[in-house]
């Protein structure tokens, strides 16, 4: 089968198409699909990178890629409610290539196309769990830094049909897109604070999505408590919560599909690359100018 791999750590060249990579099996407790379309998130070119070997050399291939949607080919032992030729997204490993193992998975939803659907996982369980921490009520102000990304778009959207009212910062070139969500837009960087304090004073909860800016966040949300970061490890000093990961992914899909099923949650595709365009795609992703999700279409 055909895969993007790199051999060595690097800028986005050293990914390669490779046409022999040895398909994948499916595990007990996993599903195998065709992949239609496979996300690229920014944790893939933090590894590609390096960034996150702590200097140790690369020995191995690596595949990318932490989520796909695609068609069920092979069902792993112990699975049950799910068939070969089902349509489903979900997060897995090794996902840009034509066949990739899911560990976690849930029906395409209707009218979805698979592009859509393929970025759906990371951002939708992603957001479920960092508004789950922060567990606010209707009614009360959500700010998302960093709203006009992948991962933001879900958290806004989540936010929005919850019934809270939802402030999110962005470029300016990304706020009418805010508005579009529902949200109300404000610019980044120096001034932050005081745009905010113009919309209100009673932010209740934030979600850090872009890793910066983590004084003036503390300053609008009162206390450390009410801010949760999943790109800031070390705003845990401050007292932050920082949040990962954990909890039952497979149950966490389940009701991304159902709230992509009701329209409470869609990601837009910002661009759709084809597999073999994806360092075209890493440095779109790098340049974290991406309004969306970035895909690389496989089939
Ligand atoms: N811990 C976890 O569980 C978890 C899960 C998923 C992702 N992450 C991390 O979360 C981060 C975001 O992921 P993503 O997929 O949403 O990334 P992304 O789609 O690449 O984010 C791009 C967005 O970041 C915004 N941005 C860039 N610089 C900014 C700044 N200085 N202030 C505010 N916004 C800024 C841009 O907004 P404008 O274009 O409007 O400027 C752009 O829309 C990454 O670091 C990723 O690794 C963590």
């Amino acid at each position: 089968m055909r895969a993007i791999q790199f051999t060595q750590y690097g800028g986005p060249e050293v990914l390669t198409l490779v046409a022999d990579a040895l398909e994948p099996t499916a595990g007990p407790g996993q599903v195998r699909i065709r992949v239609h379309a496979t996300a690229v998130n920014p944790f893939d070119y933090k590894v590609r990178s390096g960034m996150m070997a702590a200097g140790e050399e690369l020995t191995h291939a690596v595949v990318l890629g932490l989520e796909a949607a695609g068609v069920v080919d092979q069902v792993g032992e112990g699975v049950t409610g799910v068939s070969v030729e089902d349509a489903v997204f979900g997060l897995g490993s090794a996902t840009y290539a034509d066949n990739a193992v899911l560990r976690a998975w849930a029906p395409k939803p209707e009218g979805m196309s698979f592009a859509e659907a393929a970025g759906l996982a990371v951002a939708g369980e992603t957001a479920l769990r960092v508004l789950g921490l922060l567990a606010l009520e209707p009614g009360q102000v959500l700010l998302v830094h960093g709203a006009a990304g992948g991962v933001g778009q879900g958290i806004v959207a989540l936010g929005v049909a919850a019934g809270l009212r939802v402030i999110g910062t962005a470029s300016e070139v990304n706020h009418d897109l805010l508005r579009e969500l529902g949200v109300e837009p404000v610019a980044y960087g120096e001034g932050m604070v005081s745009r905010v304090d113009h919309l209100t004073h009673d932010v209740s909860g934030i979600v850090d999505v872009a890793g910066t800016q983590m004084a003036e966040l503390l300053a609008i949300a009162g206390a450390p408590a009410n801010i949760v970061t999943i790109a800031n490890y070390a705003a845990r000093d401050a007292g932050v919560r920082f949040s990962g990961g954990g909890g039952n992914v497979q149950r966490a899909l389940t009701r991304v599909a159902e709230l992509a099923a009701e329209g409470k949650i869609a990601v837009r595709v910002a661009q759709a690359f084809d597999l073999t365009e994806a360092a075209a795609a890493h440095r779109l992703s790098e340049s974290r100018r991406a309004s969306g999700k970035i895909v690389l279409t496989v089939t």
